[in-house]
């Protein structure tokens, strides 16, 4: 099967500044309240960047011990009545979907899985035993106004543009909901880090008008993340593997030239490439935090989408 043609890559580009207006002059990270739930949770970059734009969490969701110490040490105090609750869980695939409480958003970072191959049928029944038939049958039980899904760029040509294709028409056709998705840059988004993701937005409405937000120059680079001379504005995407390769290896991600020596990446000098703030807590082993970052989300990105999302769930007619 052919993959898809590629979205735009700059789609944004198509996105009239005046929108975009609109939102900064409605301050909707004010007026509105949206309750989220944080699905395949990680450190909670969805979560700080919802609660930014003035959303509540109501549901968290995250099987990885590591992760779940360092979510709990840094939303607690944000998001008490999701702990209190007990509605910070693990293993999503356990959760009987219609105890998840009543919300207006869904998002999620869902790793990436082949869907059946089996006959000729796509959709809903070709994704059971993956991970995004959860995200689906959460959508089909609870009826979300809207969903905010992310995923590495290779999920657009993966299993030759199948996997893409069943995740939309799923979404669309069975469940009835409106499907925008573009290729994002993190370093369009004000951060100085490439990280192309795929970015997937839909509303139970379908008539809801969604524009991607506009995309924004640097707000700092690697020079002031690493506090000295940097050789790149814009360092390498943070990653899983491949940490402390040679500085040359292309494998290499976390090593710099800084002031002419090279040295590594830190921890609190990846929470700002990724957008967290200084404050954000690591309770954790450097290597457990570095893990944490690389899977994370570039949080400036979505919280441009955050406050796009809920500009059109109060004004869907644009
Ligand atoms: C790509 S990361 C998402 C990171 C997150 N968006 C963030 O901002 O940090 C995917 C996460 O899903 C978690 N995960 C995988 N399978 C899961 C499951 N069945 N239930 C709950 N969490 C799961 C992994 O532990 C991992 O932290």
């Amino acid at each position: 099967m052919n993959s898809p043609e590629l979205p735009a890559t700059d789609q944004s580009e198509q996105f009239s500044a005046s929108a975009t207006d609109k939102v900064g002059s409605l301050r909707g990270e004010q007026l509105s309240k949206y309750k989220f739930i944080d699905l395949f949770a990680g450190i909670g970059g969805f979560h700080l960047a919802f609660h930014k734009a003035g959303a509540e969490c109501v549901f968290a969701s995250e099987w990885d011990e590591d992760a779940r110490l360092t979510y709990e040490a840094n939303f607690k105090k944000i998001s008490p009545k999701l702990f209190e609750s007990n509605n910070f869980v693990g293993d999503i695939t356990q959760v009987k979907k219609s105890t998840i409480p009543n919300f207006d958003i869904l998002t999620g970072g869902f790793p990436c899985q082949p869907f059946s191959q089996a006959g000729f049928k796509k959709g809903f029944e070709d994704t059971r035993g993956t991970l995004f038939f959860d995200i689906a049958e959460i959508i089909k039980v609870k009826k979300p106004k809207a969903f905010f899904l992310e995923n590495v760029r290779g999920l657009y040509s993966h299993d030759g543009g199948r996997t893409f294709q069943t995740i939309k028409e799923t979404l669309s056709e069975d469940l009835g909901y409106s499907f925008h998705h573009a290729i994002v840059k993190a370093s369009d988004h004000g951060l100085p880090q490439h990280r192309p993701r795929l970015f997937m937005v839909g509303f139970r409405n379908p008539d809801t008008v969604f524009e991607f937000p506009k995309k924004r120059g640097l707000k700092f680079n690697m020079s002031d993340v690493m506090n000295g001379k940097v050789d790149r504005e814009i360092g390498y995407t943070l990653r899983v593997g491949g940490r402390t390769s040679p500085i040359d290896d292309r494998r290499n991600w976390d090593g710099y030239r800084v002031n002419g020596k090279v040295r590594r990446l830190t921890p609190r000098e990846g929470l700002k490439m990724q957008g967290f703030p200084a404050s954000y807590k690591f309770p954790v082993s450097d290597i457990a935090a570095m893990k944490q970052l690389g899977n994370s989300v570039a949080v400036a990105a979505i919280h441009d989408y955050a406050k796009q999302i809920i500009y059109s769930l109060d004004n869907p007619r644009g």
